[in-house]
């Protein structure tokens, strides 16, 4: 595994109980991921797609996922820690047609409704960086109103994955809301240095296998030429899509959609051009761009690969997360220990 991928638990410590952690639209599991080698534990697991729940199921077989509507949610365990989760962005994504009424748009209000119940110590919340934009207004404003009415203090941004060793520029949306103390959203790890394309699938080559979600993309041969002239960076007219540059971290990988060449919106996974053959990227190679471990395999579909992956958050830019939102717990947790000690 490369240095840039996520290793899993490296820097549990070794003499604290993990955090307890549940994860709300878990996807393929990117957030969790990250606070898993950041030593947390994933104490229950909740999404509405099958596809992504066998993933998750297969990867980590002990994690209690909860497969349905969160409406239908109420969980009631005690000594939860942090609540983290990613409500859908398709209605408030510029990639997508941005539907102020989609119902989808309102499911922050269920993530919020979670919160309330679990009390946790601190909750992340990411999301597209769209969701800042005054349109969505409305709904920023909604998830800080209930964090403050909640008892939190909370901090937000936008951070770029790229700045954090994700081979990909992908500017997420990122609230951390903090019940001890005020909290801060992680500093850079790679602003100075990013990770590139070429140093994240270069060494791909070879066998296509369809295990592993690297099977052979199929493009009629006009297609394939035209796009073996494209140079790094160039988009194809046709297909508005462009060819990665092996030297650069890749564009933003997207969960599905893509443009016909009449500019009409095609279904399934349309993901860049591969930065050295005439060939859309394979859902593994993608994989590497999101920073997913070799080991992570992706169930469903191809299509259905495509979507958790473009959906996910990268995993080392959760791990720089949670290695954050754990820094903030565990200090607050010395400063509740000396105060006990001075006061005894
Ligand atoms: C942006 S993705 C989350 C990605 C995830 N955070 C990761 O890092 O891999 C949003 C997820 O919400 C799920 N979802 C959408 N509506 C839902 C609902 N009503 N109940 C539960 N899950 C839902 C989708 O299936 C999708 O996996």
């Amino acid at each position: 595994m490369s240095d840039w991928q996520s290793n899993r638990k490296q820097s549990a410590p070794a003499a604290e109980e993990p955090l307890r952690v549940v994860s709300l639209f878990t996807g393929c599991g990117g957030l969790d991921l990250g606070f898993e080698a950041a030593g947390c534990e994933t104490i229950a697991a909740v999404d509405n797609d099958f596809e992504a729940c066998k993933t998750l199921r297969h990867n980590r077989p002990e994690w209690n996922v909860f497969e349905g509507d969160i409406c239908d949610y109420n969980p009631s365990m005690r000594g939860v820690d942090i609540v983290i989760g990613g409500p859908p962005c398709q209605g408030f994504s510029s990639a997508g047609k941005g539907d102020p009424n989609d119902p989808r748009n309102f499911l922050w209000k269920e993530y919020m409704r979670v919160v309330e119940r679990l009390k946790p110590r601190a909750m992340v919340l990411e999301n597209v960086s769209a969701l800042t934009h005054k349109k969505n207004g409305d709904h920023l404003t909604g998830i800080m109103s209930g964090l403050e009415a909640q008892g939190y203090q909370f901090a937000y941004g936008v951070l770029n994955a790229a700045d954090f060793g994700v081979p990909q520029a992908r500017r997420r949306l990122v609230v951390i809301g903090l019940r001890e103390g005020k909290p801060s959203l992680p500093e850079p790890t790679h602003a100075r240095k990013h990770v590139t394309v070429r140093d994240a699938i270069a060494d791909i080559d070879g066998e296509f296998d369809e295990d592993w979600s690297h099977t052979p993309p199929k493009h009629a041969a006009h297609v394939a030429e035209r796009w073996s002239e494209l140079g790094p960076g160039e988009t194809d007219p046709n297909y508005r899509r462009a060819r990665l540059d092996p030297d650069k971290p890749a564009t933003t990988i997207r969960a599905g959609g893509g443009y016909g060449p009449k500019g009409n919106h095609l279904a399934g996974f349309h993901p860049p051009i591969h930065p050295f053959q005439p060939r859309q990227l394979t859902v593994r190679e993608a994989a590497r761009l999101q920073s997913f471990p070799d080991t992570w395999i992706l169930k469903g579909s191809k299509t259905a690969q495509g979507r958790q992956i473009g959906n996910a958050v990268p995993v080392k830019l959760a791990e720089a997360i949670a290695h954050q939102v754990v820094g903030l717990l565990r200090a607050a947790e010395g400063r509740i220990a000396a105060n006990e000690e001075a006061t005894a």
